[in-house]
């Protein structure tokens, strides 16, 4: 069996905890940390590889882009965070040259395989990572909305007092401002929610307070604790389990847009099946007209600032 070698390029608080999931995983062999700050890479290496006498065989270390080599999964979560008061797309220009030089650097070595996008804007960045890397659309994919798309089915899920596992749920488009919570299609147990909600007498849920909800919910945490790190790394761990294990997982990653609702030239989520060749098919549901046109909004304010930035 080949070993699965998992790379994570930035070493920061969302790195570093994707890195201590990793370690708990049992279907990762190799994990390997790399940062611009040696020191800070080397450090937290450290810290986890001593309890994998805890955890598991998880061999961790920190490296260098000569160990991308053979790499199954490159997660790319290095670059600034957001600071109080501004958006995801304020960051567009600082983590488009973090990015730009990264790339640059892994491509001299890695053979290839999934390139995972989690620094924001993340659509932005996994649109530029396509370009940048000349890697097939497919396996350059983008976090996308998988967290919000969490943080809607949790929501919902204690409005409804159900298991969030039980709650079908998705959020599309941008993973930031204009994402779009999709309300048409939201079920549990094969019923619609606000059906669920009105046979148990739970009142409806108001959908501007929880698309509000869904979008505030990263500020709000960053407001008290500075960043966010552990509901993403989480995340992360659940896409590349989805590619690792070739799970035919159905997840809001981001990736290239193909044509789906007449949309091109711009990266954000979709429904899409995950696997070992990354975004194995995109899954063009139907939406209502107002559905749809909440995309088409959001593709458009995503390629504007690729304009700004030259994309
Ligand atoms: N997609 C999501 O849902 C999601 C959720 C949370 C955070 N994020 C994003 O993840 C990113 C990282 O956040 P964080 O909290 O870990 O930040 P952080 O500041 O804690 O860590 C960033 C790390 O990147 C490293 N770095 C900077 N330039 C580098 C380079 N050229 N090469 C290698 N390493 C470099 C820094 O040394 C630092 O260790 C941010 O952009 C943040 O917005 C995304």
């Amino acid at each position: 069996m080949p070993v699965k070698k998992v790379v994570v390029i930035g070493a920061g608080s969302v790195g570093a905890t994707t890195a201590y999931n990793f370690a708990l995983a049992d279907w990762v062999d190799e994990l390997v940390l790399i940062d611009i700050n040696r020191n800070r890479a080397e450090g937290e290496a450290m810290d986890i590889a001593d309890g994998t006498v805890f955890s598991g065989t998880v061999k961790v270390y920190a490296g260098s882009y000569e160990d991308t080599k053979d790499a199954v999964v490159v997660v790319f979560a290095a670059g600034a965070n957001q600071r109080p008061g501004e958006t995801r797309l304020d960051l567009a220009g600082r983590n488009l040259n973090v990015l730009r030089d990264v790339i640059e650097k892994l491509c001299k070595y890695w053979s290839g395989g999934v390139l995972l996008i989690v620094t924001n804007p993340v659509d932005v960045l996994t649109y530029a990572a396509q370009k940048f890397s000349d890697l097939p659309s497919n396996l350059v994919i983008g976090t996308g909305t998988v967290l919000d798309t969490a943080r809607f089915r949790y929501l919902l899920s204690k409005h409804c007092k159900v298991d969030a596992r039980n709650v079908h749920a998705y959020v599309l488009g941008e993973h930031g401002d204009s994402s779009v919570c999709v309300w048409s299609s939201n079920t549990i147990a094969c019923v619609h929610v606000d059906e669920f909600c009105k046979h148990r007498g739970i009142p409806i849920p108001d959908r501007k307070e929880f698309s509000d909800k869904v979008k505030r919910a990263a500020a709000e945490i960053i407001a008290r604790k500075g960043a966010t790190y552990y509901s993403i790394s989480l995340g992360i761990r659940r896409v590349c389990e989805a590619v690792i294990r070739n799970q035919n997982s159905v997840l809001t990653v981001s990736g290239l847009i193909d044509g789906q609702y007449g949309i091109t030239g711009t990266a954000f989520s979709l429904p899409t099946v995950i696997g070992q060749k990354g975004r194995i098919e995109v899954l063009d549901i139907s939406l209502p007209q107002e559905e749809e046109q909440e995309l088409i909004n959001s593709a458009n304010i995503l390629k504007q600032v690729q304009r700004e930035h030259g994309l």
